[in-house]
């Protein structure tokens, strides 16, 4: 549009994505972290994105945190909504229920008139649980169907404000500060090499396995989050990355 034009936000959208090696980098004007309205402009543009990343037909997988839950809000109806199912990316990691994935999933699919499934599961589950959990018919039934995402939606968050968030115990705290993690995603958590540092253990999707999913749309705006964001994205060739412009100019500027 002509305001990026202007702004010169075309070209650091493209440096951007050549530096960080993704597929495709989308700037909206601002600051997150200082104006509400650019949140609400990143869920729009993220909510555009993922029409353009929708298949025919397929799975839909959603991670939780404030910046997709606004996205899921504003969402309009999917095309072929009735060949689309919505479900959250991995069991609960500790958020607020209003912020978890499965609350997400729900209103995702609400306004996009998509179907659902949920996966109910305390937070944080011991190994041998897990494997248990797994074997259970309704949950395998979730599962094989994440494990056929066609699109992943998740936020990229800061590492000390995630575990705050998330309550985690002064153990993890311990390790995530003598590894100096800076960013995290859907539990998982990296340092600014973006070398793996600790993971939280729950069923779903398995950062492993990210990289051969057909899409993947990560939704991180404010300049707070410029490290993370360069931390945890580098290399990822199936990534769509939508931010801000705050964001995007301290992301050019470490790399
Ligand atoms: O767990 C889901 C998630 O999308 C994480 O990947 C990320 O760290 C966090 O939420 C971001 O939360 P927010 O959008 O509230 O900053």
């Amino acid at each position: 549009s002509f305001w990026k034009e202007v702004g010169g936000i075309r070209e650091r959208e493209t440096e951007a994505e050549r530096l960080l090696q993704i597929r495709r980098v989308v700037v909206v004007p601002g600051d997150a972290d200082e104006n509400e309205w650019v949140k609400e402009d990143l869920a729009r543009q993220a909510a555009d994105e993922l029409n353009k990343l929708l298949p025919g037909r397929g799975i839909v997988a959603v991670a939780g945190g404030t910046t997709v839950a606004q996205m899921a809000g504003v969402v309009r109806l999917f095309p072929q909504a009735d060949q689309i199912t919505v479900v959250p990316a991995r069991g609960a990691l500790g958020e607020n229920v209003e912020l978890e994935a499965n609350t997400v999933a729900a209103e995702l699919a609400s306004h996009a008139g998509a179907s659902y499934r949920l996966l109910y599961l305390p937070d944080m589950i011991e190994e041998d649980v897990r494997r248990n959990i797994e074997r259970d018919p309704g949950i395998a039934e979730v599962l094989e169907l994440i494990a056929k995402t066609d699109v992943l939606v998740h936020g990229i968050g800061v590492a000390a404000e995630m575990s705050r968030r998330r309550g985690l115990n002064e153990n993890v705290t311990h390790i995530l500060q003598e590894h100096q993690a800076v960013s995290e995603v859907f539990g998982y958590y990296f340092n600014r090499a973006g070398e793996l540092v600790y993971r939280m253990s729950t069923v779903g999707m398995q950062m492993e396995n990210v990289h051969m999913l057909p899409s993947v749309l990560a939704i991180a705006g404010g300049k707070s989050k410029a490290e993370a964001i360069v931390s945890y994205i580098r290399n990822r060739a199936n990534y769509v990355l939508v931010t801000d412009e705050a964001a995007i100019s301290e992301v050019l500027s470490l790399l």
